[in-house]
């Protein structure tokens, strides 16, 4: 596993500089991360319901796998006061340093880097665990760091995509939207080529393996944490990974949203899944949602 975490802090190094300009500058970017601020922000409340307002904006919270620093950045914006970053990138790292310069930072990767054990409140995490080829040292690392009654927080994308697996299938809506899927797509061709050449033979998309509820669950079995998950937003994470920061664009992706939201998690096959990992104050073990 060592050769391929190499492999990654590599990868994140070469594409580091052009990283915002392909994710923060476009609509899908922006609104997953603030949909992941409003799922943290609802459990920080719910787990830390006996502390105040200020209290709760001096937790001790790390972001692991940080990238440039975006969400620790809009954390601080926030009022948060005790905020940690890691990435195995250094130049990852760099960015995000520059961005918030009052933030610390450590470069490694997350389950072998050394870390003050049982002193974070919170752990959490977007878009980087399926970079992790063996979930579990991760989940069991988290866990040593977080104090009791903390928790561990991250938003993936799931496997369950519309068409992932075997195209086109189940529901009305691929059936309308595959055309427009083929559509948005073209636009975002030479993109795609130019992500696959910059990460060689591995490929853009083999590279991440979405990940599946049976298999996070697997990960987390008997550590001890009690894990809810929730799953997001099918047709954003699907079509506006094809949109840019236009107007045009951006009504797009409003539209997409607003089908997600009123028609497709209640359908129960969201594209994106939240979840929440809490170390329990006294020792227990369970899983529940999903
Ligand atoms: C897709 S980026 C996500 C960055 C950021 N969380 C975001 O949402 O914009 C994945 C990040 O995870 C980092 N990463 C991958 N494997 C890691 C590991 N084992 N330990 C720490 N960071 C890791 C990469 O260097 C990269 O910055």
């Amino acid at each position: 596993m060592e050769h391929l975490t190499e492999l990654e802090r590599q990868i994140q190094n070469r594409w580091a500089d052009g990283y915002d300009a392909i994710f923060y500058e476009r609509p899908v970017g922006i609104g997953n991360l603030r949909d992941f601020r409003e799922y943290l922000d609802r459990k920080i409340t719910q787990r830390f319901v006996d502390c105040t307002v200020a209290e709760r904006k001096q937790l001790r919270i790390l972001d692991t796998g940080c990238g440039t620093g975006q969400l620790l950045s809009q954390l601080k914006s926030d009022g948060f006061t005790n905020l940690y970053g890691l990435d195995v990138s250094e130049k990852m790292v760099q960015i995000a340093s520059q961005k918030c310069p009052t933030i610390s930072f450590t470069i490694g990767p997350f389950d072998s880097v050394p870390l003050p054990i049982g002193q974070f409140d919170v752990i959490m995490g977007t878009e980087w665990l399926h970079h992790v080829p063996i979930l579990r040292p991760v989940f069991q690392r988290a866990y040593d760091l977080l104090a009791p009654g903390g928790f561990f927080c991250a938003m993936e994308p799931h496997n369950d995509w519309l068409f992932q697996q075997v195209g086109l299938r189940q529901s009305v809506m691929t059936l309308l939207f595959g055309p427009l899927l083929h559509f948005v797509g073209f636009k975002n061709r030479n993109k795609i080529q130019a992500l696959s050449e910059l990460e060689g033979d591995r490929g853009y998309t083999s590279w991440h393996r979405h990940l599946s509820v049976r298999e996070l669950r697997e990960a987390f079995e008997g550590i001890g944490f009690e894990v809810e998950m929730e799953r997001r937003h099918t047709l954003v994470t699907y079509f506006a990974g094809q949109l840019f920061n236009s107007r045009a664009d951006r009504m797009l992706y409003g539209l997409l949203r607003w089908l997600d939201r009123n028609m497709i998690d209640h359908m129960g096959r969201g594209g994106y899944l939240f979840l929440c990992a809490t170390k329990p104050r006294h020792p227990r073990s369970g899983i529940r949602g999903a």
